[in-house]
């Protein structure tokens, strides 16, 4: 059966046809199965079938992974990025240390702004836990297909979601006290999104991939609003393309916040920008994910 999944999907332009099949045989497999090698010939049709019509891997499977963790996605949500993984590392690094007010500990705000499946705040809640570090998250979306994803997903760690536009939503009571607000927000200009690949232009919302003549519209509203939730010392980290750090910088200046670029390890490959991406998301591409965020800083 996998000779000829393979083959089917590699005519249906999937790059990484044996990977690709591997995981869709593994989301058909039934313990209880009757087949010899426990998978649902009908469950699997269903998905090859959806798969080789050109729907993301992701989407198909149900998951996406980001920082070694699978993430709860559907159709009609943005698949996570892995080179949002920045966005995560960048954080951890931004989180204070907990314990500043003396026994209990006072848990570190983290804000996932944008979140649509919640899969980065949910991961940097994680890393941050490992590090020995109590995160109280929020995450917040305009698109209540997106959050019903995020509730699955940080709900069960104790991650709060708001359904509405940027800051709309959230409690009066968060106002001066994020540590960390994390920003994905839609980047790609309006003019190139017809050059996005297809799983993207014709599967993902385009309210999660327009940004606007330059990209950056939301982003200048995200920061144009972000200070008086910040808490002394906190910082917003937005994701940006290559063609965009001055800019983004610029806006994070202009909002009274220190700017600063991190760049991802393997930014200058496989991918120039998100418009223009070589390889397709999702789990069998896995490695040199780069990516690159500039953080705005408020001062203490
Ligand atoms: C590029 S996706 C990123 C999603 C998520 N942060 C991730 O990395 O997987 C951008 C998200 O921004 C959301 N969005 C766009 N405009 C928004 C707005 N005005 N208020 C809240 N969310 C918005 C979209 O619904 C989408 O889920």
């Amino acid at each position: 059966m996998a000779a000829g999944l393979v083959a089917r999907l590699r005519s249906a332009g999937c790059v990484f046809a044996e990977d690709e099949a591997a995981l869709l045989l593994d989301a058909a497999r039934l313990p209880e199965a009757g087949a010899p090698d426990g998978v649902d010939g009908a469950a699997l049709e269903a998905l090859v079938a959806r798969r080789v019509a050109g729907e993301p891997l992701e989407h198909v499977l149900g998951w996406a992974e980001l920082a070694g963790r699978r993430w709860s996605v559907g159709p009609g949500v943005f698949v996570p990025r892995r080179r949002s993984e920045l966005l995560v590392d960048v954080g951890a690094g931004l989180l204070p240390t907990g314990g500043t007010a003396g026994p209990p500990p006072v848990p570190a705000v983290v804000l996932d702004l944008c979140c649509g499946c919640g899969a980065v705040g949910g991961a940097l809640l994680l890393a941050a836990r490992a590090g020995g570090t109590a995160v109280e998250l929020h995450a917040s979306d305009l698109d209540p297909v997106a959050t019903a994803h995020a509730v699955t997903n940080v709900g069960p760690l104790g991650g709060i979601v708001h359904t509405g536009d940027l800051f709309a939503p959230l409690p009066p009571g968060l106002r001066g006290r994020v540590d960390v607000l994390l920003c994905h927000a839609p980047y790609v200009p309006t003019g190139t999104l017809r050059t996005l690949p297809p799983e993207a232009r014709e599967h993902e919302p385009v309210v999660a991939l327009d940004g606007g003549d330059d990209g950056l519209d939301v982003v200048r509203r995200v920061a144009g609003e972000a200070a008086p939730w910040l808490a002394p010392g906190g910082s917003l980290l937005v994701e940006v393309g290559a063609g965009q750090v001055e800019a983004a910088t610029a806006v994070m200046r202009a909002a009274g916040l220190t700017a600063a670029v991190v760049r991802g390890a393997a930014e200058d490959e496989p991918w120039d920008e998100p418009w223009d991406e070589r390889a397709a998301p999702g789990p069998p591409t896995a490695d040199g994910a780069g990516g690159l965020v500039v953080t705005g800083t408020l001062p203490r």
